[in-house]
């Protein structure tokens, strides 16, 4: 039995006194579903803060970021460690935005992974197709060359601590989100991807999540498909009622 994973990455939103309030509803959300794992991801220089607040509940912490290197000249990033100690246990890692914005590439993806499981921090590991990628029936080879340039060098030992999350690039902030058959599919796809990679059966023990425009209001249809183990939220878990919402779909 696959344990199902909600997260919440909120990006770069919420000052101070709202990334506390917000933690302390979705704490409470989180103590209420004990059968699903809640994860928020709040900005990095909040986590402390964050941490101070959820102490105590079943919440988990996640940064949005990490650097691949242990400590060193790197002015501006922060460190697999230093996230550890502040109380991060998960790290969301090869997001479309970093991808598109800060020119992450898969080896790049693949090295901070690869910190991230030396350090016993979980990634949630994030890949997916552009609209112009879809409709040119690129789909499955794109989902794939990310899954095999990011898991370069990943041992099958390592395999399942990751969190997989399928997040099509055209579905994220756009209120567009994959039918639950698209997802299914695409989910689907990857499981066997991964066992084929591997040399062994891991479609029983891998966590998929779909990510892009996860609502209230989809978010059970979604997660209810067979190989969609929860979801990778941003716009919805930056509000307490819709985010406790789509964890009761994952329950
Ligand atoms: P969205 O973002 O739910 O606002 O589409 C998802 C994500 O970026 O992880």
């Amino acid at each position: 039995m696959r344990t199902r994973v909600v997260a919440g990455n909120w990006k770069m939103n919420k000052d101070l006194s709202g990334s506390r309030e917000l933690a302390q509803a979705v704490a409470r959300a989180a103590d209420a579903s004990p059968s699903v794992e809640v994860v928020i991801s709040p900005v990095n220089i909040y986590l402390g803060a964050v941490a101070d607040t959820i102490r105590g509940s079943k919440l988990k912490l996640s940064a949005q970021n990490m650097h691949w290197a242990e400590s060193g000249a790197y002015t501006g990033e922060v460190g697999p460690t230093m996230l550890k100690e502040i109380g991060c246990s998960h790290v969301i890692l090869g997001h479309s935005e970093r991808r598109e914005y800060f020119g992450e590439d898969d080896a790049l993806i693949s090295q901070k992974l690869r910190t991230a499981l030396a350090h016993d921090l979980t990634p949630i590991f994030c890949f997916g197709e552009t609209l112009a990628e879809r409709e040119a029936g690129r789909t499955q080879s794109t989902v794939e060359k990310q899954i095999r340039g990011g898991l370069e060098g990943v041992s099958s030992d390592d395999l399942t601590r990751i969190i997989f999350a399928y997040e099509p690039v055209w579905a994220i902030g756009t209120g567009r989100t994959a039918t639950p058959e698209q997802a299914q599919e695409v989910h689907q796809f990857i499981r066997a991807l991964l066992s084929d990679m591997f040399g062994t059966d891991v479609s029983s023990k891998i966590r998929i999540l779909y990510g892009g425009s996860v609502k209230a209001d989809n978010a059970a249809e979604l997660i209810s498909q067979p190989d969609i183990d929860g979801a990778l939220v941003g716009g919805a878990s930056l509000k307490p009622a819709d985010f406790e919402a789509i964890i009761q779909a994952a329950r």
